[in-house]
């Protein structure tokens, strides 16, 4: 179970150094069983060096939340994958749906900037899902498949722990209105299923699939304890440690159950 924060541009580097140093703090006096669960948070650029080394001590990764799919050039402005691993990165969010809004980052870029993701040791995870519009069109499934396949065709995956998907229906993200978890749960096995057909069940059987949406500690239980969502990748709840903790406290909660 992979417990993610997404910062988004939140937070200074003082507040966002506070946050990560107070998610340490909390991890470290957690009264409820989170050994197994899995955590990473995903702040802005400028905030890695401080939010890596205030983690330094907890069980936290630390990722960026995009790349540029080139080592090194003009291109003023943006951050390499080379980059991001000389100050200790281990994942990346790559085509999140505000990527995809705001920059027009197209299945192509994604897929591009996933290979290099791969290519330098760093974990992509891929975002995918769709508009209302979409669903209400009965197109969830075959648009989801879509940005799966064109994240993912020809990127070379050989263990579970090499890949991130994060279904994130649009209509949920920022609007306090989460999915259903069966609906949910529907769009992950369908994301599953592509992933079995592309890496074979070995592979496709563990690799972590979040869902992120709205996610909050009051709705997070019926989310995670669905067969195949595996994690959550958080926005709004993972800006403070209470409620970034109390989503982990769910995730600690069904992973207990699931041992019983
Ligand atoms: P919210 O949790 O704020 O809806 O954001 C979700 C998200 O976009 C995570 O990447």
């Amino acid at each position: 179970m992979l417990v993610a924060g997404n910062w988004k541009m939140n937070t200074d580097v003082p507040d966002g150094r506070a946050l990560a140093a107070s998610i340490a703090e909390g991890l470290s006096s957690a009264s409820s069983d989170l050994g197994t669960v899995e955590f990473l948070v995903c702040p802005p650029y400028v905030h890695l060096p401080a939010v890596t080394d205030a983690l330094a001590d907890a069980p936290v990764t630390v990722g960026a939340q995009d790349m540029h799919a080139e080592d090194e050039g003009a291109y003023t402005g943006d951050v390499s994958a080379p980059m991001l691993t000389s100050i200790g990165c281990d994942a990346v969010i790559l085509g999140h749906s505000e990527r995809r809004k705001y920059y027009d980052e197209t299945d192509a870029d994604v897929n591009a900037k996933a290979q290099q993701a791969r290519a330098h040791g760093l974990v992509p995870i891929v975002c995918v899902g769709e508009t209302l519009e979409q669903r209400k069109a009965g197109e969830a499934d075959t648009v989801v498949q879509g940005q799966v396949d064109g994240a993912l065709s020809g990127v070379p995956i050989d263990s579970a722990d090499e890949l991130v998907v994060a279904y994130e229906p649009i209509w949920a993200i920022g609007t306090g209105e989460s999915a259903e978890p069966e609906q949910a749960q529907e769009m992950h096995a369908v994301i599953r299923d592509d992933l079995t057909e592309r890496y074979g069940t070995a592979v496709a059987d563990d690799v972590p699939l979040l869902y992120g949406g709205s996610m909050k500690p009051h709705n997070a239980y019926g989310l995670l304890s669905q067969p195949d969502i595996d994690g959550g990748l958080i926005g709004s709840a993972s800006l403070a440690a209470e409620s970034f903790l109390g989503i982990a406290e769910k995730a600690g909660k069904v992973l207990e159950e699931a041992r019983d």
